[in-house]
This record gives structure tokens, sequence and C-alpha cells, in this order.
């Protein structure tokens, strides 16, 4: 692999703009079975909240036909079970690290960051897409004026660089991106999943306790690049592009449109190797492109 593939995200160098995204990789162990995931431009580990969660009852996955529905309710070990069991593994891999943070108030978010921050880990993302129960169930990622308040809170609460996960939910996603910016953010990551539903006809009752659900996968590609486009045309600070991305083909659409780095979801679950085939795919159109840098073509459109 070159080094032509190097991307700078704010302060920090990525050997390649490909990062699996939060919740589809947990912390890099079991992928490192199938292969050399230090190969990885970066991992966004699974979304720790400060204290453990289970996670939701029911049914918490369901097939679409371009895609995925998840009701995962954010299971993850909490902060200390984090860095008890999985950190001295994760720290220790030769890529950009990322923890992504979720909670319910405001509180939660920043005593996580706080202790986070103490550890070896390159960035933090924080998800502003958890139900913010404090705001009567309305979710931080919705509104920006409430994502505000989270973001500033959270800026000082580590000196590590900030990124900000959004919700493809918000009432409006400019209007978003740009309260990052102001916020202090020093990037933006987008898209999470779309609320979305399934039934299942024969129970005449929802597939998800629930509920609604989270769509990911290439269904909601379309939708995603349109978001990221926008977002990049009125912000000046990096984003992580994301959404249905399968192939090298989508990731270099987000490329064009404005993402100096791409993540990777739900195509981890049909192809593990994935990460691999999108930084070779990336490379070999360099190479027949004559492209020497991803700032070429990044934002061209
Ligand atoms: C099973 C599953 C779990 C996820 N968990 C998280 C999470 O913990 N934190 C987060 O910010 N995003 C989470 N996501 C959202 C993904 O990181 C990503 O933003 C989304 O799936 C869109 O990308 P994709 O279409 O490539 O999957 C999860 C997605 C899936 C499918």
């Amino acid at each position: 692999m070159s080094n032509k593939l190097e991307v700078k995200f704010s302060s920090l160098k990525f050997k390649n703009p490909v990062i699996m995204a939060s919740g589809t990789f947990g912390f890099g162990k079991e992928y490192q079975e199938i292969y050399d995931i230090e190969k990885l431009g970066g991992i966004s580990c699974k979304g720790l909240t400060l204290h453990k969660k289970e996670g939701n009852k029911g049914n918490r996955i369901h097939e679409t036909a371009a895609g995925m529905l998840n009701s995962v309710g954010l299971e993850n070990p909490g902060v200390e079970g984090f860095i008890q069991n999985e950190l001295s593994f994760f720290e220790n891999l030769d890529l950009i690290k990322i923890t992504n943070v979720g909670g319910s108030t405001i509180e939660d978010y920043i005593k996580a960051i706080e202790i986070l921050s103490k550890e070896k880990i390159d960035m933090i993302e924080l998800n502003i897409s958890c139900p913010n129960v404090k705001e009567g169930g309305m979710a931080f990622g919705i509104n920006d004026g409430i994502a505000r308040r989270v973001i500033k809170e959270a800026r000082k609460a580590t000196k590590l660089p900030l990124v900000v996960k959004l919700s493809p939910n918000a009432e409006d996603i400019i209007k978003m991106a740009v309260a990052c910016e102001e916020e202090g953010a020093d990037g933006i990551s987008l898209v999470n999943t779309f609320k979305a539903m399934a039934i299942d006809i024969k129970s005449r009752s929802n597939i998800f306790q629930n509920t609604y659900a989270g769509l990911s996968g290439p269904a909601i590609k379309p939708i995603a690049l349109r978001m990221v486009h926008e977002v990049c045309h009125n912000v000046s600070i990096p984003v992580f592009g994301m959404g249905g991305i399968t192939n090298y083909k989508d990731a270099l659409e987000f490329i064009m449109v404005g993402a100096t780095c791409i993540q990777v979801g739900t195509a981890n679950f049909i192809n593990p190797r994935i990460g691999l085939d999108i930084i070779d795919g990336i490379e070999n159109f360099m190479l027949e492109e004559n492209i020497k840098s991803l700032d070429e073509i990044r934002g061209i459109i």
C-alpha cells in the first residue's frame, strides 16, 4: 500500500481514508482473526455509554431488500468495562482509534468523555442520536439548539479531536452541522441510521419491540450522499461520510462530494474483508486515473 492514500483529518493523519463504522466492527478483535486490520485507516469502536447497557429486548436486526434494520439499543460494556477488558487490545492497534460515545444526559456524556480522554485513544466521536430522557424523549441529534449544549460541554471536557456524529433524522442537517462547527467540533460524522420500521404480517405486529428501528446499508446511500454533499458545502471542518458504502466506487462518490474519510458499516456483515477491498479499489482507481492524491478529487462536486 503506497502512502498516497494518506489523509489528514483535523490534527490526525490516517494511513488511508477507510474507517470501520461504530457498532459494526466491535473493538476490532473478531475481525483481526480474519485479516490484518492494521491495514485500515481507523476504527470507530462500538458506542460506549458511561454505564454498561444490556440493549433492547426482542428482535434486534431484520434484513430488508437493500439493507438492514437494527434495534441493538447501544448494548455495550460501559466505559469502565471497555477500559478493563477491551482497551489493551484496542489501544495497541497501529491505526487511528476512535471511541464512539453515547449517552442519555449531558452529565453522562461528559463523564464518559473525561474518563476516555485519559486513555491512549486518538479521537472522540460524539454520537448524538440517542434518546434524551431529560428533554422529554427528544434526541439530542434532532434539534440544533439542544445539540449545541452537549457539543459545547463535550468540547470543554476533552483535548482530543472531537467529531460529532449526526442523525439523518435531524430537523435541519445543515443547521446541525453549522452548530457543530460553531461549538468547536473538529469534524462531523454522517450519517447514522434512518428511523424506519417493519411489520410481521402473520402476527400482525411490529418486528421490533420499540416499533421503530434504524435503517442502514445500500438503501440509504443516495440520501446519505446528498446529506454529506449539503454539509460539506456549508462547513469548513472535515467530514467522515458514510451510509450504504459497499464498494470502492461508493467510497469515491462520498469523497467527490467532499468527505475527507469514509466509514463502512453494514457492508462488514456481508463481506468481513470489505475494508481491504475498498482500500485496494481506491488505490487501483487512483493508478488508472493518474490521481496523485485524494485532494485532487475531494469535493469536486
Ligand atoms: C448493528 C449496528 C449497530 C450500530 N451501532 C452504532 C453505535 O453504537 N454508535 C453509532 O454512532 N452508530 C452505530 N451504528 C450506525 C453505523 O455506525 C453507521 O452510521 C450506519 O449504519 C450507516 O452506515 P452503513 O450504511 O455503512 O451501515 C450502528 C449500525 C448498525 C447496523
